[in-house]
C-alpha cells in the first residue's frame, strides 16, 4: 500500500507538465557535515519544522484513528471534521465509503477556486495513523517524527526525500483557492529537517 503510493507518485511525476511542480526535481538535499550542527541549532530549526508540520495545510491530513480528516485554517473559519460524514476508513483512502480521489481527483480547472476540492494528481488519502499530528504538541510530534517504529523507519535524509517526492506536499505550498500556504517554503523545510537530523533529532523533553 504504501509501495503503491510512492511508485504512483513517482510515475506521475515523471508524466506530468505544466503549471504543477514536478516531484522528485525541486529540492537539494544537501546536509550539513556530520557534528556541525549544536543542539541549540537542531532545536531552532525544530521549532520551525513544528510550525509547519501543525499548521493546517498538513495536520488536516495527518489526523487519528477515527480517520476523519480536518477543515481548519483562516478559510474554513471554525475547526471541525471534514463536511459531508467524510470517512477515510483503516485503508485512510476511503475505500470502505467514497474514495477520497472521488473528490480530490486532479482537475487543474479547480486548482484555485475557493471552497472546491483540494486536486492534486495522486491519490489523496490520509496520513498513517502513527503520523497523528492534529492538535499534537511540539514534544509529541518531534518524538513520532525521529521514532522508526512509527515513522516507516525513515532517517533524515529518507524523510527529507520522501518530502521532495510527495505531490501533495507541493501542494501545501500551492494550495489554491484562498487557502493559506504551509509556512517557509518546501526547500527551507527540507534544510530544517537536515539540519535537525545532523543534530541528533533534538526534542525539547530530552
Ligand atoms: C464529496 C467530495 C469529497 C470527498 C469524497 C472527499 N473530500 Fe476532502 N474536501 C472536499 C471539499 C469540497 C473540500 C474543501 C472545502 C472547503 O474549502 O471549504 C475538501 C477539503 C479537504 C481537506 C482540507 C485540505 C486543506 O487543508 O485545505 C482535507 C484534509 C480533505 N479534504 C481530506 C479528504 C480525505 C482524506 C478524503 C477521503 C477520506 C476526502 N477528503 C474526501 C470534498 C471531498
Ligand atoms: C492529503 C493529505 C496530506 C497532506 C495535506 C499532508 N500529508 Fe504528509 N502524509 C500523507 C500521507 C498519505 C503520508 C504517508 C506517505 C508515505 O508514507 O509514503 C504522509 C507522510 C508524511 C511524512 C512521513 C512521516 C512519517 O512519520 O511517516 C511526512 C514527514 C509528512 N507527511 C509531512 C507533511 C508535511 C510537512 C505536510 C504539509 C506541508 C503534509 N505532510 C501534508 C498525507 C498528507
Amino acid at each position: 500500500m504504501k509501495l503503491t503510493f510512492v511508485s504512483l507518485s513517482l510515475a506521475l511525476g515523471l508524466v506530468l507538465t505544466g503549471p504543477v511542480l514536478g516531484a522528485g526535481d525541486n529540492v537539494e538535499i544537501n546536509p550539513p557535515a556530520e557534528g556541525s550542527v549544536n543542539r541549540e541549532d537542531g532545536l531552532a530549526a525544530w521549532d520551525r519544522i513544528y510550525e509547519v508540520a501543525s499548521h493546517p495545510r498538513c495536520a488536516n491530513c495527518h489526523t487519528g484513528a477515527d480517520n476523519r480528516p480536518m477543515w481548519s485554517g483562516p478559510s474554513y473559519g471554525r475547526a471541525r471534521k471534514h463536511g459531508m460524514n467524510v470517512n477515510a476508513g483503516e485503508s485512510r483512502i476511503g475505500a470502505e465509503f467514497v474514495l477520497c480521489s472521488t473528490c480530490h481527483a486532479y482537475r487543474e480547472n479547480l486548482h484555485d477556486v475557493p471552497h472546491a476540492a483540494p486536486q492534486v494528481a495522486m491519490n489523496w488519502q490520509l496520513a498513517p495513523v502513527e503520523a497523528e499530528w492534529f492538535g499534537k504538541s511540539s514534544e509529541y510530534i518531534c518524538n513520532q517524527l525521529r521514532d522508526p517504529e512509527r515513522n516507516d523507519g525513515r532517517d533524515y535524509l529518507a524523510l527529507a526525500e520522501h518530502l521532495d517526492h510527495d505531490l501533495i506536499l507541493h501542494w501545501a505550498w500551492n494550495p489554491g483557492g484562498g487557502r493559506e500556504p504551509a509556512p517557509y517554503d518546501l526547500q527551507s523545510h527540507v534544510n530544517d529537517i537536515l539540519v535537525w537530523g545532523v543534530a541528533g533529532y533534538p526534542c525539547v523533553n530530552d
